[in-house]
C-alpha cells in the first residue's frame, strides 16, 4: 500500500482541557503519531491549557507519559518523541475567569492557522468562545473544535449553537463525532459513490433491511455520573449511530464537500418517522460473578437509564419506503463489534430446487475490529452431486487485502484534527444537523419518561435483552451475531 502523508500548513493548536482524559488518551497521542508520520510542520505549536498548577516543562513530562502509555511500543521512538515535545507549551488559565488569558494572547499569532480544541465540559464552551474574542486571541480564520455531548436535547443544543455563533461563524465551528473519522465510515462513501456496482441496488426495491450494530464489552467505566444522565440513546444513538445511518441512507451528494454532504445527511434525519414504543427495546446489564451490574457500575441506585437500545426505524422517502433500518447499541455485550449490514432481497424467482440452500446476498461493512467489508454471495458448491448452493464470503478485510499498514491507519481523532487544520468540515456535524438529530430523539426519551418505562435486564456479555431479538423475529428476520 502507498502511504501518502500530505503535510499541513504551520499551525497553533490550543487544547483547552489539555490535561484531561480525552487529551491524554486520544488527542496528544494522535498528534504525536501525525508528527511521527511527518505530517506536522517543524514550527507547529501545541498549547495545553487548564487551571491546574503546571508549566511548560511539567506539561512536556505529562505528554511524554501519555504518549508512552497510549502509543504502541513500535511507534514510540524516543528521538522523535523528544522532538515532538519541543512543539508543546502550557498556559495555566481558568475558562471562567480572567487568569491566564493575557498569557495565551501573548502566544497568539493571527498569521498562522489557529485551532482551539474545547476538550472540556460543554458548560465551558460559551465562556471560552467569549474570552477568545474578548482577548483578541482568535483571528478571523480561527477554527474551534467542540466535543460531544453537544447539548442534552434540542433546546440545549440550540442554546449552545447560539452561544458559539456570537463569536464564530458556522464555517469556523467543528463539531466532533469521532465515528466520522473512522476509516471504514469514510470507506462507506467510497464504496457507495466510487463504484457502479452497489448504488443501483441501494434502495427499497432491492434491499430487504439494514442493520447497524455498535456493540461494546466495556461497562460505564467510571463515567457513571455522566452516563446515567445520558443513557445509550443520548450517548450513542443521537450522534454515532445517527451518523452511520445518514451515510448509509443518504442520496449521493453532488460533491464530496462539506455542505453538499451535510445537506444530504440532514434530509435523512428530517425524513425519519417517529418511532412507536413497540419498535424500541431498552436494556440494562445485570452483574455476575465477574462484573458488577449497571446500577453498581454507575453508582446509581434504582436508575432506569438504558445501557442498551435496539430499534426499528423507517425513513419516509422514495428510496427507502418500506425498508426497515434496525439499530442497536449497548455496553457489556458479548463482543466489541461495530458493523453496518445491508441485507438484499432474495431473487424474485428461483430456478433451483427448493432445498438447494439459496439465500439472500448480504454486504457487511465492519467498522471495528478487523476493519473491512464482506459480501456474501451464493455459488454452486464445487464437485459432483448436482446443483447444491452455498454462501461464500467475498472478504476484504483491509489488513489482509492491503497489508498491515492499512490496519494501522490513523486513529479517528488524528484524522479529524488534521482536517481541522486543513479547514475541511466534511466529516464534522453542522449545527442544524445536530439540532435535527435531537428533535427526533427528544420525543422518544420524553415518551419513556411519561410512561415510566423500565429497561429490560440482560446478562453481561450476552446479545442484549431477549426482547431485542424479538424485534426482528416478529418481522421474520434475525440480527447478525455479535462476534468479533
Ligand atoms: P476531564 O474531566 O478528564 O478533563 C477536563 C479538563 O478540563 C481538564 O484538563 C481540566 O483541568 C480542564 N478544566 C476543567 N475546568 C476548567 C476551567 N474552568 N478552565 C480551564 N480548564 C478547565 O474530561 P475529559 O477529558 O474526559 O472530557 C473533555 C470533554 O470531552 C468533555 O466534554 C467530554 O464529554 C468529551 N469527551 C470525552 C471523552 C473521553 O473519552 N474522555 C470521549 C468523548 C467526549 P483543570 O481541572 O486543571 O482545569
Ligand atoms: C463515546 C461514548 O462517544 O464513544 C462512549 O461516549 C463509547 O460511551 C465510545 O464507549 C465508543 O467509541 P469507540 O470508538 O470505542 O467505538
Amino acid at each position: 500500500m502507498v502511504s501518502r502523508v500530505i503535510p499541513v500548513d504551520p499551525f497553533d493548536l490550543v487544547i483547552f482541557g489539555g490535561t484531561g482524559d480525552l487529551a491524554r488518551r486520544k488527542i496528544l497521542p494522535g498528534l504525536y503519531r501525525r508528527f511521527l508520520d511527518g505530517q506536522m510542520p517543524e514550527d507547529a505549536r501545541i498549547i495545553g491549557a487548564a487551571r491546574g498548577e503546571m508549566d511548560t516543562d511539567g506539561y512536556r513530562k505529562f505528554v511524554d507519559a501519555a504518549v508512552r502509555e497510549f502509543v504502541s511500543e513500535k511507534k514510540c521512538d524516543s528521538k522523535v518523541l523528544k522532538a515532538f515535545l519541543k512543539r508543546l507549551h502550557f498556559v495555566q488559565l481558568d475558562a471562567l475567569g480572567d487568569q491566564g488569558w493575557p498569557d495565551l494572547k501573548a502566544l497568539s499569532d493571527h498569521e498562522r492557522v489557529q485551532a482551539f480544541y474545547f476538550s472540556v465540559g460543554p458548560s465551558l464552551f460559551g465562556a471560552i468562545a467569549e474570552r477568545l474574542h474578548k482577548y483578541e486571541i482568535a483571528g478571523a480564520d480561527a477554527r474551534i473544535v467542540v466535543e460531544k455531548p453537544f447539548g442534552h436535547d434540542e433546546a440545549t443544543a440550540r442554546a449552545l449553537n447560539e452561544s458559539l455563533a456570537k463569536h464564530f461563524a458556522e464555517h469556523q465551528i467543528y463539531r466532533i463525532d469521532h465515528y466520522l473519522g473512522k476509516e471504514t465510515v469514510q470507506n462507506l462513501m467510497a464504496l457507495r459513490f466510487g463504484n457502479m456496482l452497489f448504488e443501483p441496488l441501494w434502495n427499497a426495491q432491492y434491499v430487504d433491511h439494514i442493520q447497524i450494530t455498535v456493540a461494546e464489552t466495556v461497562g460505564v467505566e467510571g463515567r457513571g455520573s455522566y452516563y446515567d444522565k445520558s443513557g445509550a440513546m443520548r450517548d450513542m444513538v443521537q450522534n454515532h449511530l445517527m451518523q452511520l445511518l445518514c451515510l448509509t441512507a443518504m442520496e449521493p451528494p453532488s460533491k464530496f464537500e462539506p455542505n453538499a454532504v451535510r445537506d444530504e445527511k440532514l434530509k435523512i434525519i428530517r425524513a425519519l418517522d417517529p418511532v412507536s414504543p413497540e419498535d424500541i427495546v431498552r436494556g440494562q446489564y445485570r452483574g455476575n460473578d465477574d462484573v458488577v451490574s449497571y446500577l453498581e457500575d454507575a453508582d446509581a441506585d434504582a436508575s432506569t437509564t438504558e445501557s442498551f437500545v435496539a430499534m426499528k426505524l423507517q425513513i419516509s422517502n422514495w428510496r427507502w419506503n418500506g425498508t426497515p433500518f434496525y439499530l442497536r447499541t449497548g455496553k457489556r455485550l458479548r463482543d466489541r463489534m461495530s458493523e453496518i449490514v445491508v441485507r438484499f432481497k432474495e431473487p424474485p424467482h428461483s430456478i433451483f430446487e427448493e432445498d438447494t440452500g439459496q439465500t439472500a446476498n448480504e454486504l457487511s461493512i465492519r467498522l471495528q475490529p478487523n476493519e473491512g467489508m464482506d459480501l456474501k454471495v451464493t455459488i454452486k458448491e464445487p464437485g459432483l452431486g448436482g446443483m447444491r448452493l452455498i454462501d461464500v464470503p467475498l472478504d476484504m478485510t483491509f489488513a489482509d487485502a492491503l497489508g498491515e499498514e492499512a490496519a494501522d491507519s490513523p486513529d479517528a481523532y488524528e484524522r479529524l484534527i488534521m482536517d481541522v487544520i486543513r479547514g475541511n468540515q466534511t466529516l464534522f456535524m453542522r449545527g442544524d444537523e445536530v439540532e435535527a438529530a435531537w428533535a427526533w430523539t427528544d420525543p422518544i426519551i420524553e415518551g419513556w419518561k411519561e410512561r415510566r418505562d423500565k429497561p429490560a435486564l440482560y446478562d453481561p456479555f450476552s446479545s442484549g435483552p431477549e426482547e431485542a431479538l424479538m424485534l426482528l423475529h416478529k418481522d421474520g428476520r434475525r440480527w447478525r451475531e455479535i462476534r468479533e
